[in-house]
């Protein structure tokens, strides 16, 4: 009888060419590679396909999917205004769904049984792989090795390696966790374990030290088409290119550092450190575009749908009718977010320069301080005697108690 087949999340790191080892010798499937391009970078996909067939996979898919993630995926979240806790730009978590959904079409395309990803059991990563997974085919079985085996550390990795003959990459000791694609890369473990601990200077890859950017500072524009990004200083772009431009321009000045201790899904408090140049210019420039051309309700009303976006995204629940039920309210809130932003770029830092777009409700005539002709100010006497009421009342109420005290105290 023909073997089951297995479609694994590959990357070609020590964990997964363990993990293709394992597969065969606890479970016997017939292992299939899914390596899904997110944008991790140069040398990442290089000699893959050898490498995966050497370790014992049969066959290697290495999917680009960056456009999808970017225009389906991050483009959405940023119309959202999601950010997690404050800071996080959601860079690992929203690449999870689209890999998963990646391992559920390959494995339908090649007639598999099962799916396997190494992420580890103590993080969210497992949790948004899996929702993808029995979201898109509740039928598929998934194999977390990390939550099964019981190898404990790197060491335990490279002498199970050893041990079978698995090639391993041959990396230096690896300082910490790091994921990256087109949006952002993060860093944890290891010495940033410690919460005080500033992290080594080496450590980024995607932004310069804002102390070493340049000494003058840089105009950029970004423009937007109904809350979604098009242009780069007047340059049309596509999602790929535009937010690889911005990654340049703001890594160059700095921009886009984060160092946080966030709240994970399984209840542990973790640190991070996360680089995402040019989403940080993206989720700013969209903001300011937002509060120039959203009427005041519309606005407020977003921005308590953002964090309910981002917690989603965060927990992994992309394929679900709440993001989708979510995902209209704001389409429909985005009509009118067109125009461009212009901003000075300067030492980890960016600042609003200018607004441009043919459907602010900014209206000069109405805000001036200077006379005008449609706002009268007598209008607001009595917006403030009846908006005001309700105080009006309670301040009686607390004026006539304080008088019976008073009157109490004296006899
Ligand atoms: N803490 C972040 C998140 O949960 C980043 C996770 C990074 N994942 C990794 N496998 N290194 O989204």
């Amino acid at each position: 009888m023909a073997k089951e087949k297995v479609v694994l999340a590959y990357s070609g790191g020590l964990d997964t060419s363990v993990i293709v080892r394992w597969l065969q010798e606890e479970y016997d499937y017939e292992i299939i590679a899914l390596t899904a391009d997110v944008g991790q970078g140069e040398g990442e996909l290089e000699g893959l396909e050898e490498k995966a067939i050497r370790t014992g996979a049969s066959q290697i898919f290495i999917e680009d999917i960056k456009e999808e993630l970017v225009r389906d995926y991050i483009f959405p979240m940023v119309r959202s205004g999601a950010v997690y806790e404050g800071k996080y730009l959601l860079g690992t978590a929203i690449a999870r769904p689209v890999i998963g959904k990646k391992l559920v079409e390959i494995a339908e395309k090649v007639g598999a049984t099962a799916i396997a990803h190494g992420a580890t059991g103590k993080g969210n990563d497992q949790v948004r792989f899996e929702f993808a997974v029995k979201a898109l085919n509740p039928y598929l079985k998934i194999v977390a090795p990390w939550r099964e085996w019981n190898l404990r550390s790197r060491t335990d990795c490279i002498n199970y390696a050893c041990q079978y003959n698995i090639p391993i990459p041959v990396t230096a000791e690896k300082p910490y966790s790091i994921d990256r694609n087109i949006w952002h890369i993060s860093f944890e473990g290891g010495v940033l374990e410690d919460p005080a601990r500033e992290p080594d200077r080496d450590m980024f890859r995607l932004t310069c030290d804002p102390q070493d950017a340049p000494d003058e500072p840089e105009a950029l524009s970004i423009s937007f088409e109904q809350g979604t990004p098009y242009a780069v200083n007047g340059k049309k772009l596509e999602p790929v290119t535009l937010v690889e431009e911005l990654n340049r321009i703001a890594g160059k000045h700095g921009i886009g550092r984060v160092d946080l201790v966030e709240n994970r899904l399984l209840g542990m408090k973790s640190r991070g450190i996360y680089e995402t140049p040019g989403g940080t210019l993206l989720s700013f420039a969209h903001r300011e575009l937002e509060q120039y051309t959203l009427d005041r309700e519309t606005y407020h009303y977003k921005e308590v749908i953002a964090l309910k976006y981002a917690e989603m995204i965060y927990y992994g629940l992309w394929f679900t009718p709440l993001r989708e039920a979510l995902d209209s309210f704001v389409t429909a809130t985005q009509k009118t977010v067109t125009g461009t932003i212009n901003m000075k770029l300067y030492k980890g830092n960016m600042f609003v320069t200018g607004r441009e777009s043919e459907h602010t409700l900014y209206n000069p005539e109405i805000v001036t301080f200077e006379a005008d002709e449609l706002f009268n100010q007598k209008d607001a006497e009595g917006f403030i005697n009846l908006y005001g009421l309700p105080l009006k009342v309670k301040g009686l109420m607390d004026w006539q108690k304080k008088q019976i005290l008073r009157e109490v105290k004296k006899s």
